[in-house]
């Protein structure tokens, strides 16, 4: 059945969230990977993920169908002069029949005149070759995974405090800085979902979002603020309930995360790799799987 590429609407968002959900799952799957659980919390996030795509960036959310049917997304942002893909999924049942090069060809007319564009790949052998043929460069990723050996927390940081979305503005000059581009409305739906903390120290500054062990997101004009940061996710446990820490995208320009993953005691593993377009991976930035 012919396919069709078109802008997502927000009755799309529902069925682009189950596709989601079943490609990532047989991924998952066919990599050999454990499973990732799914919540009425983690679908609800998912939506909302999708509403906001199409509410601040409706250029860069696709949907393809047949028929009647969605059989894939593409979600991108655009701030400020940089272009990140955020999601990029075929259900299993539609995979290699072209339908993935449509929507990222889409996704990419967004990209349009932007200096810096990423992607946060997965180790599918067909997204990895539709982004390197897209002009983008590869970077080899780690992930560290584990339990935290709480014996070795740096003591309590007074540089370090709990933020809010009253420090979008802050974190925002940290973006431009950094990666040069602010995540403007991102902050909000980020602290809707996370806890955000933020460090100062003189002219430096710095700001971490974190999610039940999930270490979400790391900025900072410095490398020790940045380290500090990363220190006080791995000490955040939640509700209490955290028994799993988990600090993604980290590539060979981010030492200082290797540092502080194997003092912690946690495991490396390779990951799916980072694809940037027009610099390479700023130093102080472990950026975040849906908003970058
Ligand atoms: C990755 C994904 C979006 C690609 O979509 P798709 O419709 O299956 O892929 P396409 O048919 O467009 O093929 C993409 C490219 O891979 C090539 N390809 C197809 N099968 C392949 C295989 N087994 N190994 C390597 N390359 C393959 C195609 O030839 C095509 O390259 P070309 O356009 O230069 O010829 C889709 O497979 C998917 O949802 N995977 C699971 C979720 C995921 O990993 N998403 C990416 C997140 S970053």
């Amino acid at each position: 059945m012919d396919v069709t590429v078109r802008p997502m609407r927000d009755d799309d968002v529902d069925a682009a969230q189950q596709v989601q959900e079943v490609a990532f799952r047989e991924l998952d799957q066919r990599l050999g990977e454990p499973v990732t659980p799914v919540s009425p919390e983690s679908v609800e996030r998912q939506r909302r993920r999708h509403r906001h795509f199409i509410a601040h960036d409706p250029a860069g959310s696709w949907v393809a169908t047949s028929g009647d049917e969605i059989v894939g997304s593409a979600l991108a942002l655009r701030r400020d002069s940089m272009w990140g893909l955020s999601l990029l999924v075929v259900h299993p049942d539609h995979q290699s029949r072209g339908i993935g090069r449509q929507l990222l060809d889409a996704s990419l007319s967004y990209a349009d005149g932007v200096g810096t564009a990423i992607i946060l790949s997965s180790s599918d052998a067909r997204a990895m070759r539709r982004y390197a043929r897209a002009g983008f460069a590869l970077f080899p990723q780690m992930m560290a995974t584990g339990a935290v050996d709480r014996t070795t927390l740096p003591a309590a940081d007074r540089r370090v405090r709990v933020g809010s979305v009253a420090d979008a503005e802050l974190a925002d000059s940290v973006d431009r800085q950094v990666r040069g581009a602010a995540r403007g409305p991102d902050h909000g739906i980020l602290n809707d979902f996370t806890t955000m903390y933020v460090a100062e120290d003189a002219a430096d500054r710095g700001y971490a979002y974190i999610r039940n062990g999930h270490v979400v997101s790391v900025a900072a004009t410095d490398e020790e603020l940045a380290t500090r940061l990363l220190w006080q996710c791995l000490a955040d446990e939640g509700q209490g309930s955290v028994e799993q820490h988990t600090i993604s995208h980290v590539t060979g320009e981010q030492q200082w995360a290797i540092d502080v993953a194997v003092a912690a005691r946690l495991s490396l593993k390779p990951w799916g790799p980072v694809f940037w377009r027009g610099r390479t991976p700023p130093r102080c930035y472990l950026p975040d799987g849906a908003y970058l």
